[in-house]
């Protein structure tokens, strides 16, 4: 089976630390990622710190998986790129290959939504050292599972497809 059919959210995790070459296996795949003009308007803030996962878990109703993992990595959407209007297109394909890597090294994650939420955003900015400019994307929470990770629900629906010859 596909990557893509075996992911699903996790939200539980185990306390096992996610060793930092697999962090940069994930990161690898990021920037593999398409972007408009090869734009790459990306960076990434690997946060390791329990106190401050568990601020960010408090950002949203959402955002509590933050409080159970052992890791996250906030995607930030760099300024001044040449095809301004594509760069949350871009950083939703790095967030998503980093949701797909996740599986193929056996780990769990899941997307927690921040851009384009101003609140959120403000919040992340006052809680992460984000350069001039940057906007947090989304926070993406990391780590072992601790939960069932069989994906049994399958979403393909031929209603939605159109075909044109
Ligand atoms: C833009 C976006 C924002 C999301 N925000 C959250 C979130 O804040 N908290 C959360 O637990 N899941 C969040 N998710 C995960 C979705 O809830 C999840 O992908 C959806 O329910 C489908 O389930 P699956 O990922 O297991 O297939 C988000 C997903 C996307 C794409």
């Amino acid at each position: 089976m596909s990557l893509c059919l075996k992911r699903k959210s996790i939200r539980h995790f185990t306390a096992e630390p996610v060793a930092m070459p697999v962090v940069e296996t994930l990161l690898k795949s990021a920037m593999q990622a398409p972007s408009a003009r090869n734009q790459q308007p990306w960076a990434f803030i690997v946060i390791r710190n329990r106190q401050l996962l568990d601020t960010l878990s408090t950002m949203s109703p959402g955002a509590k998986p933050l409080a159970r993992a052992p890791i996250a990595i906030c995607p930030v959407i760099r300024p001044d790129m040449p095809a301004p209007k594509m760069v949350q297109q871009d950083l939703a394909a790095a967030t998503q290959n980093i949701l797909l890597e996740a599986v193929q090294q056996n780990l769990g994650a899941v997307w927690i939504g921040v851009c384009p939420h101003e609140d959120r955003i403000a919040f992340v900015r006052e809680h992460l050292p984000l350069q001039v400019g940057d906007t947090p994307f989304c926070l993406i929470a990391i780590g072992h599972p601790a939960e069932d990770t069989t994906v049994t629900a399958f979403r393909y629906d031929p209603s939605r497809l159109k075909v044109i010859d």
